[in-house]
């Protein structure tokens, strides 16, 4: 058998600087360091700080990527980095940083799409032998939401995707408006109760384009409603009951695409969303499909996804 190649894999499409090593599929080091602590004083992601702090983070967290891995420069095969999408500053400084290690060492680069990355996330330390073409794959991040059929890891077809609001986007601004830490969605998630729902606006044609804003405007407006009448505002209620309606049109467009598409072998989802526990109570009840969820700690941005769809891909 072919011995398994090192990849050093680099992920810095956002506020996270995260670098991995894996011997084939197989993480060595995933290390992350973040600057959320910053941004979370803004609400939101600053472009601007989060390049400056890739790149006085860049070289540390490789050194540490490399010293847990217990390995050195010279024992890698592959560079994978983070090409698109993403901040641009921020992609920028892990092309830089990419380039420069493969051009030293003289090895291949291969450039990751961090959405398809998101995709096949659940291949970081699962075996790639699973992976049964036709797949639906659903990827839920903050930046991106759609349902895509791929025949081959080269033939990737998105069949619906957001057009506003992604679900995470729509999650944190929801949640920020309701006084929440951010992100929101984890905040949401972890307030959820399925007791006392209401309905803050009708379900979209199930074949419609994915559309938060209508959503994310009902729970904001009726947010305002109690603020204006000086009542207590429903956290919990208003929180749950958006991520509810959220939730329930992802699974419900899934089931639309799986009863069109009926020779599908796997469902993979990904995104920092498929996280959420109300989103994996709901798919679990799909039985006539394998449904695929990444490891809980690569659901959010990392460069252990990257690594693993470079090495689907190489
Ligand atoms: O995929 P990701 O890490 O970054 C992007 O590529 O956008 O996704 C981040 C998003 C945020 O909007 C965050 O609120 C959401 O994922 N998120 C969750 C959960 N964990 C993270 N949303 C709902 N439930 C969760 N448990
Ligand atoms: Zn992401």
């Amino acid at each position: 058998m072919a011995k398994e190649k090192i990849i050093l894999a680099i992920e810095s499409s956002c506020d996270d600087t995260s670098i991995a090593i894996l011997k084939g599929n197989k993480v060595l080091a995933n290390v992350t360091s973040t600057s959320m602590a910053e941004h979370r004083r803004y609400g939101g992601i600053v472009p601007e700080l989060a390049s400056r702090s890739h790149c006085t983070e860049i070289d540390k967290v490789c050194d540490k990527a490399l010293a847990t891995a217990k390995l050195t420069l010279k024992d890698l095969n592959y560079i994978a980095y983070t090409s698109e999408p993403g901040l641009v500053g921020s992609l920028h400084v892990g092309k830089v940083f990419a380039n420069m290690l493969g051009t030293l060492l003289n090895i291949p680069i291969i450039k990751v799409n961090h959405m398809m990355a998101h995709a096949y996330s659940y291949f970081v330390d699962h075996n790639p032998k699973e992976l049964k073409f036709p797949i639906l794959s659903l990827v839920v991040s903050g930046g991106h939401t759609f349902i895509a059929r791929a025949t081959s890891i080269n033939n990737f077809k998105y069949l619906n995707e957001s057009i506003d609001d992604a679900a995470g986007e729509a999650l944190d601004k929801i949640g920020r408006y309701l006084g929440l830490e951010y992100p929101g969605g984890i905040s949401i998630d972890n307030v959820y109760s399925n007791k006392k729902l209401i309905e803050l606006a009708p379900n979209k044609p199930v074949d419609a384009p994915f559309t938060f804003s209508g959503i994310k405007t009902a729970a904001l407006n009726l947010i305002n409603e109690y603020k204006m009448k000086k009542k207590t505002v429903p956290v919990k209620v208003i929180g749950s009951s958006s991520l509810e309606w959220i939730i329930n049109d992802l699974v419900r467009k899934l089931e639309h695409y799986l009863s069109q598409y009926k020779d599908t072998k796997m469902v993979l989802v990904g995104g920092g969303v498929s996280a959420n526990k109300l989103l994996r109570k709901k798919l679990s009840q799909i039985k006539k499909v394998k449904v695929c969820y990444p490891t809980l700690k690569y659901t959010n941005d990392n460069a252990a996804m990257i690594g693993a769809f470079a090495n689907l891909k190489k």
